[in-house]
């Protein structure tokens, strides 16, 4: 994919606030800190396009991106953050809830874990939660460059192991650029269907 351009569209924090051209649209979700806005950064070839940070909890938005005016990416507010309060915390889950189930535009979630951790409990509720929606699910695998080489594959077994699921699961790291053209593979796919 030659991305020619990128836009920052908007923070939603109501679903009047969502694009509403109806661009197909590829949701990335994921615990707070798994590197979800720094893989779009990296698919997209821009420097700080989504906020990245150190500190967990700092995309707090529905963020929209509009790529060659032809899709969208959008980056949801990390889950499982303990150190919003819990209210906030079940704010968040009632608007990425929506989102995921309203929203028609959603071509395909892509669940973003850590593969060097096994799924955590919020992991494995949210994945299975996402199995129930009409809409095609990838789990990510990130910071592959975290883990030597000859654990990759037993990671990987465990994370769908402990997710119970047959999805697939692409490891990735945005840092090092491995397995970014697979995804794109896949993204370009789902354009063409
Ligand atoms: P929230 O917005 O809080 O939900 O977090 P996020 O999922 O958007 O994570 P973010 O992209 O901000 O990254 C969190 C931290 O992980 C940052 O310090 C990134 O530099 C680091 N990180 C992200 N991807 C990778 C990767 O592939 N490899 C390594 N080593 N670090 C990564
Ligand atoms: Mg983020």
């Amino acid at each position: 994919m030659i991305v020619r351009s990128a836009e920052f569209e908007i923070s939603a924090v109501r679903p009047q606030q969502w694009p509403d051209d109806g661009l197909p649209e590829f949701a990335f979700l994921g615990r707070s800190n798994v590197g979800k806005s720094t893989l779009l950064n990296r698919l997209l070839n821009r420097k700080s396009l989504a906020r990245v940070s150190a500190h967990p909890g700092k995309t707090r938005q529905i963020n929209f991106f509009r790529i060659n005016d032809g899709f969208r990416f959008v980056d949801l507010p990390g889950y499982g953050y303990a150190a919003v309060s819990k209210r906030e915390r079940e704010l968040f889950a009632k608007m990425i809830d929506r989102y995921l189930i309203e929203r028609e535009p959603l071509v395909r979630i892509f669940q973003l874990v850590d593969i060097r951790h096994l799924p955590s409990r919020d992991d494995v509720a949210v994945h299975a939660g996402l199995l129930e929606l009409d809409v095609p699910i990838t789990v990510v695998a990130t910071k592959l460059d975290k883990i030597p080489k000859s654990q990759v594959a037993k990671q990987v077994r465990q994370i769908r192991e402990a997710l119970q699921t047959q999805v697939e699961i692409y490891p990735i790291s945005a840092e090092k650029r491995l397995g970014l053209d697979e995804l794109w593979a896949l993204l370009e796919s789902d354009m063409d269907h």
